[in-house]
């Protein structure tokens, strides 16, 4: 007898059926207590080691500079160590009985490329515990982790600590300003640093930026966690204490500040690019417009970028800001982040 094509649609019908009566009878287990078999374990892990693989085919990596490592690692301490534990502690008992559970990253890291690094931290891995990026549009934060776990294996406890600043603190006012200094504290601050100085800024722009990461119009994946147990009043209370800090800012000289200062002070009327210090580092400047000067200049180029592309997000007056950034061009912002890193308070 041939087999025709009704007997293959049967058999696969009966196949069907077949599996939902399997899975409606109950028969097979969920318990996370008793593991995956072996068998189970390697399937899923085949499965997704491919499907990293392939999502990271065409992936354009940057380059990874030492700016990067301080907020990664002060980020992975308040959002990765708590299941994947760090070496400068182990995580708890509970995390360990998740299945599968959240492996000690060590040895782990070795085996996956840079591209397949950024699939798992952007994208998460799906029915494991292990969580996307906490907002979307933030790539460069991603990469920045993705710097951070290169790093990682060799890393001890002091290094660890070094790189990601105060591990435990305290839950009051104090606690949190050290935790917000683990990554903020002006000596932190490197000039090739993604992380801003905050002392020097205003109060209103502030709380204004602390809120915009809250509610999700400034997208930082770093800034949401550092703030997620924090209320209202809680940031204008930390707003007002970095505002009254004394901004201790010094110059980061560069040969293409002399550049910058133009655009920065006439701007270019032909290129509709105006002029940045009529909005910042004015005296009677709106307390809305943030400080610039004495920034480190990795910070203000990332943020330019991030503007330009319209990811940059932030407080009320941030669509201003959208236009006068919208026409320019590469070499422009390398000039004006030049010049800004390079001068001193006003
Ligand atoms: C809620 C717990 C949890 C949190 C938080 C978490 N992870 Fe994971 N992570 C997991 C689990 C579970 C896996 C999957 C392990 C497996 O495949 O068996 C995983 C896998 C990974 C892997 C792949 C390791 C491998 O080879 O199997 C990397 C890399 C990783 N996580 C990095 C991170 C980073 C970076 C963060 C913080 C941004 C983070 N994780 C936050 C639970 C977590
Ligand atoms: C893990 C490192 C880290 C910690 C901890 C952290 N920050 Fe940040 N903070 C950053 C980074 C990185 C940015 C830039 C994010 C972006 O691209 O918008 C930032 C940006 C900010 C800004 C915006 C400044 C500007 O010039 O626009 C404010 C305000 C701020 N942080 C306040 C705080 C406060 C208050 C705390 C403590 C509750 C804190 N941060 C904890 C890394 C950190
Ligand atoms: C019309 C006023 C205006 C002009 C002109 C202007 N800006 Fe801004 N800029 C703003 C405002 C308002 C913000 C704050 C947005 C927010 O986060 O709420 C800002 C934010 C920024 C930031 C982010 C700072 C931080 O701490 O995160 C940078 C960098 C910046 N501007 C650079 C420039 C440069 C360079 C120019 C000139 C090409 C320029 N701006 C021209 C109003 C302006």
């Amino acid at each position: 007898m041939l087999i025709g094509w009704r007997h293959i649609v049967v058999l696969l019908l009966a196949g069907v059926l077949g599996a939902l009566l399997v899975a409606w009878s109950g028969l097979i287990s969920v318990k996370a207590s008793t593991g995956h078999w072996k068998i189970t374990d390697i399937v899923l892990h085949w499965v997704m080691r491919s499907s990293v693989r392939t999502a990271a085919i065409g992936t354009t990596v940057p380059v990874f500079t030492e700016g990067m490592l301080p907020m990664a690692a002060g980020h992975f301490e308040a959002g990765c160590a708590i299941c994947h534990g760090s070496p400068a502690g182990s995580r708890p008992d509970s995390v360990a009985k998740m299945l599968p559970p959240p492996p000690d990253l060590k040895d782990k890291i070795a085996a996956w490329s840079d591209a397949e690094l950024f699939q798992i931290v952007q994208h998460g891995v799906r029915y494991t515990g292990m969580p996307a990026w906490p907002v979307a549009g933030r790539e460069d934060e991603a990469w920045a982790m993705v710097a951070f776990l290169r790093r990682y294996p060799e890393l001890d406890a002091n290094g660890y600590r070094d790189l990601a600043g105060s591990l435990e603190t305290e839950p009051t006012l104090e606690g949190v300003i050290e935790t917000c200094n683990g990554c903020h504290a002006p000596e932190r601050i490197k000039p090739r640093s993604l992380i801003p100085r905050l002392a020097g800024q205003s109060a209103t722009y502030l709380e204004q930026a602390l809120a915009a990461y809250a509610d999700g119009t400034r997208p930082s994946g770093i800034m949401v966690v550092a703030i997620e147990r924090l209320d209202g009043e809680d940031r204008r209370a930390l707003a007002r204490h970095f505002a009254a800090e004394p901004a201790r800012l010094q110059g980061l000289a560069s040969e293409n500040a002399a550049r910058g200062e133009a655009l920065a002070v006439t701007g270019d009327p032909v290129r509709r690019i105006p002029a940045c210090l009529s909005c910042h580092d004015k005296s009677e400047a709106n307390p809305a417009f943030p400080r610039l000067s004495g920034q480190p200049a990795s910070y203000l180029e990332n943020q330019l970028r991030l503007f330009v592309g319209k990811n940059r997000g932030g407080g009320p007056f941030r669509h201003v800001m959208e236009k006068a950034v919208a026409n320019l061009k590469e070499g422009d912002i390398n000039a004006l982040v030049a010049y800004f890193a390079d001068r001193k308070a006003q």
